[in-house]
């Protein structure tokens, strides 16, 4: 197949962890017999500097034009102090909205071997196996009336929750239709003792319930959800909620995997005005300026990101399938950029193979030792890993 794939690596270790999606799918490409076209474009704070804006037309026509967008990430310390309106964030938003992506699926899954990395303790994360799915251009992140006002006595600052009922359908359908394809069970998560656009969400997903009967479902107040999530999340499969709870939920749900750079996205949606479905990839993680341009970064959430992409936007599921296999197998071997190392592992110089993370038994065959690599040592060995499979 022939696709074309918007580039914007963005801000702080965007640049970093992108090329190295990129190869890896490059590499898919030549294996598979595929034609991927690369198209590179400034988003956020990298935008800003050249353009003043931080999604440049030029860069919105791009993702207009291309089949899938792959994304780095966005913002950092030297666009803090910007005004809402063009702060880096804004291209996300921008993006999401312009481009019309109201679902955004989370997928957390602990790769088994990596259950000491977490700060949760390996016997309750153990068996993770979810999927957030965030409605993500709608609710308090776009409802209005917003903004901040002077009055007689102070500034006022407001945001507004708001949903409506064909943006729930929409949303529930998604998840609906994602549990169908796992453990079929949809846990939806609001506020609905206090929130009247909750009681409406309840309502919503409720009867859209009715076209799935052969999926659960339940629901869950998000302080509760929240609470459940690290008492015992093998409870849950799919979890459908609103823009800002799912926000706050994702990166909560992120923890269960050990490290928040292991985590990939997909926001789908159908393009606005012309034209069939879009999808944007990116990890869950942020810029991460404090560990920018030091080869410390993980790549391996913009990597799965990208077999993300390889399944949802072009129906390659072999295909991704191969790089999550190379994921797995990279990390088998007991490689690790430092965000997943062992807390219990001790740690030898310079990425030279190390002690066992556990005294080997009788037979010897305990967990390989820890091998810490960087950004790009950690890309090509996922490359090298994908060939041999
Ligand atoms: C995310 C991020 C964004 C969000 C920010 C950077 C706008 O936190 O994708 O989770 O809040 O949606
Ligand atoms: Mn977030």
């Amino acid at each position: 197949m022939k696709a074309r794939i918007a580039v914007l690596p963005g801000d702080g270790i965007g640049p970093e962890i992108v090329p190295q999606a990129v190869q890896i799918l490059e590499a898919v490409a030549a294996q598979y017999g595929h034609t991927f076209e690369f198209h590179a474009a400034d988003v956020g704070g990298a935008a800003i500097d050249k353009t003043g804006g931080p999604l440049p037309e030029e860069t919105l026509k791009l993702a207009k034009e291309s089949d899938a967008i792959l994304l780095g990430a966005v913002g950092g310390t030297n666009w803090d102090g910007l005004v809402y309106e063009v702060r880096p964030e804004r291209a996300l938003l921008g993006l999401r909205e312009r481009l019309g992506l109201y679902a955004n699926l989370r997928p957390a899954k602990l790769y088994p071997i990596l259950a000491d990395a977490s700060t949760l303790k390996p016997e309750v994360i153990t068996g993770t196996d979810l999927l957030v799915v965030r409605e993500l251009t709608g609710g308090i992140y776009f409802g209005k009336p917003k903004g901040i006002k002077k009055t007689a006595d102070g500034e006022r600052g407001v945001n507004t929750e708001v949903y409506t009922t064909a943006e729930i359908v929409r949303i529930a359908k998604v998840a609906f239709e994602s549990a169908r394809k796992r453990r079929k069970k949809v846990t939806s998560v609001d506020k609905a003792n206090v929130l009247e656009s909750s009681a409406l969400w309840r309502r919503v997903v409720l009867d859209v319930a009715k076209g799935y009967p052969d999926v659960e479902l339940e629901h869950l107040y998000v302080d509760n959800c929240a609470m459940q999530l690290i008492r015992n999340p093998r409870q849950f499969d799919v979890l459908v909620t609103t823009n800002l709870f799912g926000d706050i939920l994702s990166d909560e749900a992120a923890m269960l995997t050990g490290s928040i750079g292991m985590l990939p996205s997909a926001s789908l949606g159908s393009r606005v005005g012309a034209g069939g479905p879009v999808g944007l990839y990116e990890p869950i993680h942020g810029s991460a300026p404090d560990i920018a341009g030091r080869d410390l970064a993980n790549p391996i959430g913009t990597i799965a990101s990208a077999a993300m992409m390889l399944s949802y936007s072009f129906n390659l599921d072999k295909e991704a399938a191969a790089v999550e296999r190379g994921i797995v197998r990279v990390l088998e071997q007991g490689y690790r950029t430092k965000d997943i190392r062992s807390p219990r592992a001790k740690v030898g110089a310079g990425g030279a193979p190390r002690v066992p993370v556990a005294p080997s038994n009788a037979t010897g065959d305990g967990p390989p030792p820890e091998i810490i690599v960087g950004t790009k040592e950690m890309g090509r060995l996922i490359r090298q890993a994908l060939t041999k499979a």
